[in-house]
């Protein structure tokens, strides 16, 4: 019998590909999901669905019964600190060994910004539980340029600031590692792609290999909160990703580090190979 590895947050960006990584390498997958499976990967045969979210402990009791390891992401709201905590002691109460979580770059509980602070208090609640755990504290992922370019353009308040971008299949293969095999507890992966690169570097790099064009447009903050209401997202989401840019905008995130090759003993996807792979789905959003 393959051992089963829990994975919540299996709808998100990585999760998604969490899911995919162990089903293909043969191992079984429980995931809790809040809202009907939305991919592919949890569609396929053999995913073991549960429904529920970090606020309900029935559903989190259940998930975790049996589990010796598991990945968890969410979103980062103030509450996921406190969601974390009281999690923590469940995996703990029903015999879990190790918990690989989806953290960030700069997390830290101290931070002036309010995502790398909430990530640095889930983190410490992490340690302090006497779990195993393993941080991954990755950069932006690359994906999300499958969801920002529509009709080709990148309208967004990055300015000038370079990112390392990551590819999320390496944040993925990387929790799969740290949750299957040994040597990664007690350690916080910094993942970033093998450049870092600004906006209009990447708009260059879409547009070439895919053959159509793709323009970056430097937004101003107040327009693109505008951009954001008008989309439907809440007050606070907005502040934490205007705080980003801000940072993206004075390079602050602009660091490239060798955290994919620690774990992974291999180099991180660049940007290019990123865009040969997925040239499709670029397209698809013109
Ligand atoms: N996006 C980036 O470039 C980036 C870069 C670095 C770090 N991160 C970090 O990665 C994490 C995930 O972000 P993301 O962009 O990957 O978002 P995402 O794709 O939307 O993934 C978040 C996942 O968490 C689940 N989730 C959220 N709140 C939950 C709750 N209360 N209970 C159970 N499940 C919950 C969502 O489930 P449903 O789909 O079912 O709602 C979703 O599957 C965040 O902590 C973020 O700070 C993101």
């Amino acid at each position: 019998m393959p051992e089963t590895f829990l994975v919540i947050g299996g709808n998100g960006r990585v999760g998604r590909e969490v899911v995919t990584q162990l089903l293909d390498a043969g191992h079984g997958v429980r995931a809790l999901v809040r809202s009907e499976p939305k991919v592919d990967a949890l569609r396929r045969s053999g995913v073991e669905i549960l429904r529920g979210d970090m606020d309900n402990a029935e559903a989190l009791r259940s998930a975790v019964e049996g589990i010796r390891a598991l990945y968890v992401a969410t979103s980062d709201p103030e509450e996921s600190v406190e969601q974390m905590r009281r999690f923590v002691g469940i995996a703990r109460e029903a015999g879990v060994e190790k918990i690989v979580r989806l953290s960030a770059m700069s997390a830290d509980p101290d931070a002036a910004s309010d995502l790398s602070r909430r990530h640095g208090l889930r983190e410490r609640a992490l340690e302090e539980s006497g779990l195993a755990w393993t941080h991954l504290r990755p950069t932006w992922f690359m994906q999300m340029m499958l969801e920002y370019a529509p009709g080709g353009r990148l309208d967004l308040p990055g300015g000038e600031g370079r990112i390392g971008w990551i590819d999320t299949r390496d944040i993925a293969a990387v929790a799969v590692a740290a949750m299957t095999g040994e040597g990664h507890e007690g350690k916080a992966y910094e993942l970033t792609g093998p450049a870092a690169l600004s906006y209009q570097e990447l708009a260059d790099t879409m547009s070439a290999a895919t053959g159509r064009e793709f323009v970056y447009r430097d937004v101003p903050r107040d327009e693109y909160r505008a951009m954001m209401r008008a989309e439907g997202e809440e007050d606070w989401y907005i502040d934490l990703v205007l705080q980003l840019y801000d940072r993206i905008s004075s390079d602050e995130l602009a660091l490239v580090t060798d955290g994919v090759e620690q774990a992974l003993g291999r180099k991180a996807t660049g940007f290019e190979v990123f865009c040969r792979d997925h040239a499709d789905a670029l397209i698809r959003q013109l």
